[in-house]
């Protein structure tokens, strides 16, 4: 039988916390009746938020096409669904059990470079899109791409999603850490990008990209204009590519912030030089169809043999799962005014996106009234990275230990609180240490996905439980 050091240790290096040890537990705890509150992970879906009826009256058109042929089923659905069901077999006449062309079927790649030419007004090229499996595989082939030689690296946000960490790892590229400034809503600040850039070069790491997630995971931001602009000069000053993780692009609820894409900035910087990957997702936004696996990466400023690679890269794997791109056409083409469906999707759209404001709020107000705990409303995402102090037990001292020890003593520190707040109380949030922290800070990450009654529960129970946990430690 095969054993784990057999494997590769570039896999046994990576990480990944969102589905790490306290979700395990979690499963476990389960499995003995318990009802866990699972604010670990960003999928809708699982946290009853219900897919959008539109999306899925397409899908199961054409999951089982017979349908079609049916005028008694065909009388329950929107006759501009039923449509668009007929004209994609007819583009795409194999169905869903076919591959299709490497890159995606191109009338949807078409669509979502229309879709970027609304949003932004600006210019997009069907063949600069590929459909990929998830917004994940969009950025692992950029990751992969782009590592050339064992001491490139990539520029990535701490705090960041653990996609990035666990890829680079996997890939054996350098991960080259830079801090997002808590203390201004986690915004991107020019000093700490130059000093990461800086030291990384002065420890012989090359960095190949710099990695922006907008709206923040976990952070919940919503990075400004300028903020944009000064990373766009950032990456040019020293060419090196953007990285720009959007799939939160729809979520976005602070009054006054308004999502800034990257591509429309180059547009506005008259950028034609500078690398850029964007990515988007069917599985954030309204639509929540994490399963489905569907998204796109769009390339800027690359020319036609790099182009060609990345073509070839994703024919390596034949193509994305057709129900994922067709979701993703879905998306990115949704009901328009004038469709019997219409109403309904901007009545399921409203409903989601305002709910997740307000939970979103509900959870900041009851955070904040916790002492020793502290969160700024998240303005996007789904996620809150909730700030939290703990007293330091007697005999104990921090001062005393070295950097490496204190660091460990903080992520033990973290992952000891959230494993109890399991245990006590079955929320399931992640440690901070998972997604990476200012050093001698503690965190959490927490969705604010579930039902608005668990999020009221959810922070009174996190009350009670910080109170007692703090009260515990004070006597230690
Ligand atoms: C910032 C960010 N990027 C990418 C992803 C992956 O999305 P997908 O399901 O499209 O692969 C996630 C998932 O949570 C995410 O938070």
């Amino acid at each position: 039988m095969i054993t784990r050091d057999q494997l590769n240790e570039k896999l046994l290096k990576a990480q990944y916390a969102v589905r790490g040890p306290i979700v395990i537990r979690a499963q476990e705890l389960e499995t003995q009746g318990r009802k866990i509150i699972y604010c670990n992970i960003g999928n809708p879906q699982a946290l009853k938020q219900k897919p959008l009826t539109y999306i899925r009256q397409v899908l199961s058109l054409l999951e089982y096409p017979e349908l079609l042929e049916r005028p008694e089923v065909l009388a329950q659905y929107p006759k501009d669904l039923v449509d668009r069901a007929r004209m994609i077999l007819k583009k795409h006449p194999h169905g869903t059990g076919a591959y299709s062309q490497s890159v995606g079927i191109p009338f949807i790649r078409q669509a979502a470079a229309e879709f970027i030419t609304k949003r932004d007004g600006i210019e997009a090229k069907k063949e600069n899109i590929i459909l990929t499996d998830g917004a994940s595989k969009g950025v692992q082939a950029v990751l992969l791409s782009l590592l050339k030689k064992e001491n490139d690296g990539f520029m990535i946000p701490i705090p960041q999603y653990p996609l990035y960490s666990a890829s680079i790892d996997l890939y054996g590229g350098k991960q080259i850490g830079y801090f997002l400034d808590e203390a201004n809503g986690w915004q991107l600040s020019e000093a700490a990008l130059v000093q990461s850039y800086e030291s990384a070069k002065k420890s012989g790491i090359n960095p190949v990209a710099l990695v922006v997630i907008n709206p923040g995971n976990p952070t919940g931001a919503v990075l400004s204009k300028e903020n944009v602009q000064m990373i766009i000069g950032f990456a040019k000053k020293r060419n090196i590519a953007i990285l720009a993780d959007e799939v939160y692009q729809e979520n976005v609820y602070a009054s006054g912030k308004k999502f800034h894409s990257f591509a429309k900035t180059f547009s506005e910087l008259n950028e034609k030089d500078l690398t850029l990957f964007s990515v988007h997702s069917v599985s954030k936004g309204f639509l929540g169809e994490c399963g489905h696996r569907g998204g796109y990466l769009e390339l800027r400023n690359v020319p036609n043999d790099v182009l060609a690679e990345f073509v070839k890269m994703q024919s390596i794997s034949l193509c994305s799962n057709i129900s994922g791109q067709i979701s993703t056409y879905l998306m990115v083409a949704p009901p328009q005014p004038g469709d019997e469906s219409y109403e309904q999707y901007v009545k399921e759209r409203d409903g989601i996106l305002n709910g997740l404001k307000r939970k979103a709020e509900i959870l900041a107000e009851g955070v904040n009234k916790i002492e020793g705990m502290s969160l700024d409303v998240p303005q996007g995402a789904m996620y809150a990275f909730v700030k939290f102090e703990l007293p330091i037990p007697k005999g104990v001292d921090p001062q005393g230990m070295s950097e490496t020890e204190r660091l460990a003593f903080e992520e033990e520190r973290d992952t000891a609180y959230c494993m109890s707040l399991l245990e006590e109380t079955d929320i399931c949030v992640v440690p901070g240490s998972g997604f990476g922290q200012l050093p001698h800070t503690l965190h959490f990450r927490t969705t604010f996905l579930p039902l608005q009654e668990e999020i009221e529960t959810l922070v009174a129970q996190l009350k009670k439980f910080h109170e007692a946990y703090t009260a515990a430690l004070a006597v230690q």
